[in-house]
């Protein structure tokens, strides 16, 4: 009789601590109760993205740009804005819209990532090589990616700031570049 007692004694802790433990714990900035998974970028969702985004480059589709580009995306490059003649230093498609003109006229380039060098929980740093001409280029990208949903198919890239050799872009496109005297 004791002994069943303890048993449901211990029992009962048992329940009590494993419900304590399972129960969900929303935090402040988890409104929705989302999945831990899906508040932050893992390694998947941060390779889904940055796949996303180089079809845009690759083999561009609205539908593509409308699947990974959030609706409040911009876009700022002193290196683009710099080949198109903009304002340094401003946003150089400051929309989904903008981008979309801009990025849906542009033939398809060859472009690689070399590598994904950083994920935190909605930024993603990776490194690139693009052959639009006789000499390749290297760009750096940082992404900040957005989950609208919550889901897995719903991260969407929020703001992307690239930045790249654009004087070799400059030459690949057949325009000039002269660098000042060396020592040579
Ligand atoms: C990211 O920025 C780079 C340089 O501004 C641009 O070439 C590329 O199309 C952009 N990608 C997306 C998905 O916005
Ligand atoms: C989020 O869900 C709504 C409603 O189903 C849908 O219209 C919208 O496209 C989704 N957004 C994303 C980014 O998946």
């Amino acid at each position: 009789m004791l002994t069943a007692t303890l048993n449901l004694l211990s029992i009962a802790t048992i329940l009590a601590a494993s419900k304590t433990y399972a129960l969900p714990q929303r935090s402040p900035s988890d409104p929705a109760g989302l999945s831990p998974r899906c508040q932050c970028l893992t390694p998947e969702s941060a390779q889904y993205l940055v796949s996303g985004y180089s079809s845009l480059l690759t083999a561009y589709t609205t539908a593509n740009a409308n699947q990974y580009l959030s609706d409040s995306f911009t876009d700022t490059s002193d290196s683009i804005n710099f080949l198109i003649g903009a304002p340094l230093g401003s946003v150089t498609f400051p929309s989904k819209a903008a981008f979309e003109a801009g990025q849906g006229a542009q033939p398809p380039i060859d472009f690689q990532v070399l590598n994904i060098d950083a994920v935190t929980c909605d930024t993603i740093v990776f490194r690139w090589i693009a052959q639009v001409g006789t000499q390749p280029v290297k760009g750096i990208n940082i992404m900040v990616a957005s989950n609208a949903n919550g889901t897995d198919e719903s991260w969407q890239i929020e703001t992307n700031y690239s930045e790249f050799n654009s004087a070799v872009w400059v030459l690949d496109i057949g325009g000039t570049c002269q660098t000042p005297k060396t020592s040579q």
